[in-house]
């Protein structure tokens, strides 16, 4: 039922949205995140999609504007100067690119939320050259990052789920001798319990020097790349994207011949993923070939990627046993989490909603209905954080958060049905 906190709760959503807007693209929130992010767009023009159709289809193009020759879009695009977030453009190095950006990508949601703008307000002149673009972006996943099948990452942040406990063993294998000294800006907006400690942003920091030490050059770096790991948020993400894309491209009468091979190959990897002791889906360190044993929330991807699976689903009626506000990014209870660190515990309501539309895809009605609800109430209850605890719902990281607002309008408040 819609109540007046809902309603409230949906101009707060579109003002946030509005007041985040620094023309023709939206930051995730102000002081913090001061840049355009790629996946925090790639939701932001989900939820604008709601209310402002024209500004939706310019967010996903602003996005697509800052990509590089090769084919990648980077996670950040500097779009002006701010001396309030570390590390900037000097630091990066990266200029391959239209735009001052940083030198690694991220999860490509971009053609699922495309898809969802096209719907909304269908206009294939703008698709066309958009599905071009985002073509050629899976086409460097596929070429840069893809091992069997499985897509990796380079960086944490490539990730977006940067102190996941996903990356430790990798992390740990790095020695960041030489890194220097920098000011870490991140803990000056939040408070440092709720970020990644100094051990991993030095290693953070040190990865950024060997990109630019080779030029962010793909084929330079690929024989010597410090850290792979293979990972279900890139995986289950960019197979999900791809499938979008071929609709998209079967709509314009585009060849989809490669998507459709993209496609199996991701199926592919997907598998890979699969843990063979516990039957879960977790990250693979390709250093060592072992898988790194975490239930993460991208392990409830799976669903969004279109493979089904009743292990997850098990695991995720735990999650829901021991959290309140489901869905934890490290399961409460464990030696590593952290109920307010960032990726180590806290709830995502952006997570929860690639997890909710897979639920829904693959019939499994009850566990999506379940984990919108929660979500609504996490939202109604707490506002629009970066994310949250998810034993008491306090929120945590940035407030007034764009993608959280996106979210909420597209996915979450009783209006989007009208329920
Ligand atoms: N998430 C990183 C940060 O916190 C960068 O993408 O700055």
């Amino acid at each position: 039922m819609t109540t007046m906190k809902h309603i409230e709760r949906d101009e707060q959503a579109r003002a946030i949205l509005r007041g985040n807007d620094r023309g023709g693209y939206t930051v995730p929130t102000a002081g913090l995140y001061p840049y355009q992010w790629n996946w925090d767009s790639a939701f932001t023009a989900w939820g604008l999609a709601t209310f402002d159709t024209e500004r939706a289809w310019a967010e996903i193009e602003t996005l697509m504007s800052g990509q590089w020759p090769s084919g990648m879009v980077p996670h950040i695009l500097f779009h002006r100067p701010d001396p309030g977030y570390f590390p900037g453009p000097d630091v990066w190095g990266a200029d391959r690119g239209p735009i001052p950006s940083s030198g690694i990508s991220q999860p490509p949601v971009a053609a699922t939320m495309l898809r969802a703008v096209h719907e909304s307000a269908p206009n294939e002149a703008r698709l066309r050259p958009l599905f071009a673009a985002l073509k050629a972006w899976h086409g460097w996943f596929m070429k840069w990052r893809c091992d069997g099948g499985a897509i990796f990452i380079t960086h944490p942040w490539e990730a977006g789920r940067d102190n996941a406990p996903d990356w430790d063993e990798a992390m740990a294998a790095i020695d960041p001798v030489g890194v220097g000294e920098y000011t870490r800006r991140d803990t000056s907006h939040v408070d440092a319990s709720m970020r990644p400690t100094k051990e991993e942003y030095d290693r953070y920091v040190w990865l950024v020097q060997q990109g630019r030490g080779h030029g962010w050059n793909d084929a330079e770096m690929a024989p010597v790349l410090p850290l792979r790991v293979a990972d279900p948020t890139m995986t289950f993400i960019l197979l999900r994207a791809n499938r979008d894309l071929t609709a998209l491209g079967l709509e314009l009468g585009e060849d989809i011949s490669e998507l459709q091979a993209w496609t199996e190959e991701l199926r592919t990897g997907a598998a890979r993923l699969r843990n063979p002791e516990t039957g879960i889906f977790d990250a693979i360190n390709l250093a060592t070939g072992q898988h790194t044993g975490n239930v993460s929330n991208a392990s409830y991807l799976c669903w969004y990627a279109g493979v089904d699976d009743g292990t997850m689903l098990s695991h995720l009626d735990a999650a829901f046993a021991h959290c309140r506000y489901p869905v934890p990014s490290h399961p409460s209870g464990t030696d590593k989490f952290d109920a307010k660190r960032y990726w180590r515990g806290p709830t995502w309501a952006f997570m929860n909603s690639m997890i909710g539309r897979g639920l829904n895809d693959m019939g499994y009605d009850d566990m999506a209905d379940r984990l919108r609800y929660a979500t609504r109430d996490l939202i109604a209850e707490h506002g629009f954080a970066e994310y949250f605890d998810p034993l008491t719902g306090d929120p945590a990281g940035g407030g007034m958060f764009s993608w959280t607002a996106a979210v909420w309008l597209a996915w979450a408040s009783p209006s989007v049905e009208g329920d």
